[in-house]
């Protein structure tokens, strides 16, 4: 397969920080120009800190890391401790990590990187609220025809929303900025509750991270012990669903998935639906598809892929 590259942007998050311990255990598939932070689980000074703290945990100390904005477009920020826990990667060690913060907005690298690159040639991946790329796409929307596609995490049809009724987090928090992103033109691949949902963090799965034998997966085991105890009592699952690594794993191993040709719009105006996906699953509308829509996954060969990458960590 030929090498893709990448751009991440996120906001650790523990689902978000093995999402990017997994493109580190792929950079042979993955070239990875940068790591973008963003605000959303919890406030930006701690999402670029946890991207820093997960690069050193990964032995990553090539990849420059990015503070982006600080609130949504519009709105409040919406934050989400009572998942992640007060630092957003609780279950794993915290503290000020020496790989430097790159000065630069995150916003402008996303605009430079583009901007150098030739036409299709980036991939997108946005586990967090769209701000960063959102902004980006207004500030300048000559970086259009440089993103090959865009692999996000956010959105729910079936499953119903995790923050409301009807919307998932990512996309309630910056639903503004989720609407510039599904009408911007571009190839889009939405993983969204419906398929992270399958991908559930069980008693087994947690220990077969400590089994890998190294540090990194030890340190995945802590942090999905933290993070399942809020989804475990939520939905009444043994695990959690691992959300944001259903993007990398996409990109190594896309026959994992299943999806479909669909047209998604974002609510922006109702209070009551807020950010939700209206997703046209049925063609019921005559709105052009904007987005691939995936809905199915292999999660024990998601897991098997998940533990051979972690494994080549430190
Ligand atoms: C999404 O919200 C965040 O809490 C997770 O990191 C994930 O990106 C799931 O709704
Ligand atoms: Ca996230």
């Amino acid at each position: 397969m030929a090498r893709k590259t990448i751009l991440i942007d996120c906001d650790p998050g523990q689902d978000d920080a093995v999402m990017l311990l997994l493109a580190f255990g792929a950079r042979d598939e993955l070239d990875i120009l940068g790591i973008t932070t963003v605000a959303g689980n919890v406030p930006l000074a701690k999402t670029q800190r946890n991207a820093r703290i997960i690069c050193e945990l990964g032995g990553v100390t090539d990849i420059p890391v990015f503070a982006g904005c600080d609130r949504p477009m519009m709105r409040h920020l919406v934050t989400a401790e009572h998942v992640h826990g007060r630092e957003g990667i609780d279950g794993t060690a915290i503290y000020d990590p020496t790989l430097p913060l790159q000065t630069q907005h995150a916003v402008d690298f996303i605009v430079d990187a583009l901007m150098k690159a030739a036409d299709d040639s980036i991939t997108l991946v946005p586990t967090g609220p769209l701000t960063n790329i959102g902004m980006a796409i207004v500030r300048e929307p000559r970086i259009l025809p440089k993103i090959r596609e865009i692999v996000l995490m956010g959105g729910a049809m079936r499953e119903g929303g995790n923050t409301t009724p009807s919307a998932e987090f990512n996309i309630y928090v910056d639903p503004h900025a989720a609407n510039i992103v599904f009408r911007c033109g571009r190839p889009i691949v939405v993983m969204p509750l419906d398929v992270t949902h399958q991908v559930i963090t069980t008693g087994a799965r947690v220990e077969s991270f400590a089994n890998i034998g190294n540090v990194t997966g030890n340190a995945v085991k802590a942090m999905m012990e933290f993070y399942n105890r809020f989804d475990e009592d939520k939905y009444g699952t043994d695990g959690g669903p691992l959300h944001d690594p259903c993007t990398i794993a996409y990109l190594l191993a896309p026959d994992l998935f299943s999806g479909k040709a669909v047209n998604v719009t974002v609510e922006t105006q109702s209070e009551l639906t807020m950010g939700a996906t209206v997703t046209d699953f049925w063609r019921v509308t005559e709105r052009g598809h904007n987005a691939t829509w995936i809905h199915g996954v292999n999660a024990d060969g998601f897991f098997d892929l998940l533990n051979q990458r972690i494994a080549r960590l430190p």
